[in-house]
C-alpha cells in the first residue's frame, strides 16, 4: 500500500513538472528573440526610417545646416560634422548623436531642434541599441 502512495506521489511530480517546464523554456525563448531582435536591427529599415522622421527636415546638404552633419545617408552620418564623427560604434552612450537628444546636450541644443513633442523614448532606444551593436550599414 504505501509503495503505491510514492508511486503516485512521483507521478504527480512528475506531471506537474512536465507541465511546469514548457513554460520556463517559452519564457527564455522570448527573450533570446528579443535579444536576437536587436542585433538583427538594419540600418535600412530600422535606422533611416527614424532619422528621416526626425532629423531630416535638418540634416542634409541642402539645408546648409551650420552642424555641417547629414543624416541623409550612411556615408554621410559616418563621415560626421563639425563636431567630429557622431557615432562611436559599440559606444551609445558616448556618441554625440544619442548625447544631443538628451535635454542636456554637451554643445548647442538638444535634438531634434524645436521640436513640439518629446523624442520617443522607445525610438531612441533603438537607435542606441543600433550603435551598440556596431552601427552596422545592413
Ligand atoms: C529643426 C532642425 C533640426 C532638426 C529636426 C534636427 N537637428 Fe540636429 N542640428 C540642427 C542645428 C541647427 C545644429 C547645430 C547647432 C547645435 O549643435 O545645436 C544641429 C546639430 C546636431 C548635431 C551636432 C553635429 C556636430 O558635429 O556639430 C547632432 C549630432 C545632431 N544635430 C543630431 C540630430 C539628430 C540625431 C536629429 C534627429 C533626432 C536632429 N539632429 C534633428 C538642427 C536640427
Amino acid at each position: 500500500m504505501k509503495k503505491s502512495i510514492i508511486l503516485s506521489f512521483v507521478l504527480v511530480v512528475a506531471i506537474g513538472f512536465t507541465a511546469f517546464s514548457p513554460q520556463e523554456k517559452k519564457g527564455a525563448k522570448t527573450t533570446d528573440a528579443g535579444k536576437g531582435k536587436a542585433t538583427q536591427l538594419s540600418y535600412k529599415k530600422d535606422i533611416a526610417p527614424i532619422l528621416k522622421k526626425y532629423c531630416l527636415p535638418c540634416h542634409t546638404e541642402d539645408m546648409m545646416n551650420p552642424s555641417e552633419l547629414y543624416l541623409d545617408s550612411y556615408e554621410n552620418i559616418m563621415a560626421g560634422g563639425k563636431h567630429g564623427k557622431p557615432i562611436i560604434v559599440g559606444k551609445p552612450d558616448s556618441s554625440n548623436l544619442i548625447k544631443k537628444i538628451s535635454l542636456k546636450p554637451p554643445f548647442g541644443d538638444p535634438m531634434p531642434l524645436k521640436r513640439k513633442t518629446e523624442f520617443p523614448a522607445d525610438t531612441l532606444k533603438i537607435l542606441k541599441a543600433w550603435i551598440e551593436h556596431g552601427a552596422k550599414n545592413n
